[in-house]
């Protein structure tokens, strides 16, 4: 058994001793983060629960206490914003975190780029690049001076090009693919596992208030949340990258590959730094 998917982690180890003690879940409150944060609880972890709205933060803490018997702290908070990791470590100073799922990262308005304020812009590339960043060195440190962990950044297939109503979407999600795939090179061999999960349309609240925003009715086939939550647990230690079955043609394995190239290449020019 491998990743977070069950009590039992690789090698004997549970899911707490390798991923936990506690997992933090930014966009805990409802669609994937909240099937994140009842699959990570289940597997016998606590969890910090982040969203901006308090109240369905509130309600997923009881519900996690209730039905899992975890420990679990809602904070709300705005991921867009610059001081979000001072917020996030007022409450998990005290903690040791060895899972960070950084989940909220949606495109709320489905607009071409020049039709709204740029300011919504930097707000979602500040949420999806900046914030994600500073918490995967901020955790990802710290799990790495431990010797375990995992960081799980969940991404879109818009990852891999452009198009229309896509330009600061796409892009923020290119960041974290290429982030993901150099944090996992550079962190092979340290216990610290590095997992980017590219989704495709997927049946979120979300998702579906963008549609209805729209006057659209949602696809007739979209991904469950669980099923999202479950895989990416389940790959964790499989990184740098999952693709969503529907991703047809883009193979992770290729991708693994690549890195391995780059960072062979960048060893050759820069030895081992
Ligand atoms: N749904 C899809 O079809 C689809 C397809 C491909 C990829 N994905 C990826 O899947 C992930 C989840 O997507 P989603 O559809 O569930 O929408 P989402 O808006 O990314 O996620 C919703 C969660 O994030 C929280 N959130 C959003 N903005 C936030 C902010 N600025 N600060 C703090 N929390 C924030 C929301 O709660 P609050 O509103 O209370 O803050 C909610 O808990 C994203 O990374 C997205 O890129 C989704």
């Amino acid at each position: 058994m491998s990743g977070v998917g069950a009590s039992t982690a690789t090698g004997g180890t549970t899911a707490r001793q390798r991923y936990g003690p506690w997992a933090v879940i930014a966009g805990a409150s409802e669609g994937t983060g909240r099937a994140f944060a009842r699959q990570v609880a289940a597997a016998g972890l606590d969890c910090v629960l982040l969203a901006r709205r308090p109240g369905p933060l509130e309600a997923l803490a009881d519900e996690l206490r209730a039905d899992f018997g975890a420990a679990a702290v809602p904070l709300a908070v705005d991921l867009s914003e610059p001081d979000a990791l001072e917020r996030i470590r007022e409450v998990t100073d005290g903690l040791e975190v060895g899972l960070y799922v950084a989940n909220a990262g949606a495109d709320p308005y489905a607009t071409p780029f020049l039709d709204r304020d740029v300011e919504d812009w930097v707000g979602l590339v500040n949420r999806n690049v900046v914030t994600t960043m500073r918490c995967c060195h901020h955790f990802g440190g710290l799990m790495r001076g431990r010797g375990h962990g995992g960081l799980l950044l969940v991404g879109s297939g818009a990852c891999y090009g452009g198009g229309r109503l896509l330009a600061a979407y796409s892009g923020s999600k290119a960041f974290e693919l290429c982030f993901a795939e150099s944090l996992w090179a550079e962190l092979r061999g340290t216990g610290v596992d590095v997992l980017f999960q590219a989704l495709v349309t997927t049946d979120t609240p979300a998702l579906r208030e963008l549609l209805a925003e729209g006057g659209q009715r949602p696809p007739s086939r979209l991904v469950a949340p669980a099923d999202v939550a479950s895989t990416g647990l389940a790959h964790l230690d499989r990184g740098p990258v999952y693709n969503s079955r529907q991703l047809l043609g883009l193979r992770a394995g290729t991708r693994r590959l690549r890195v391995r190239l780059v960072t062979r290449l960048s060893r050759s020019v820069f030895g081992d730094r």
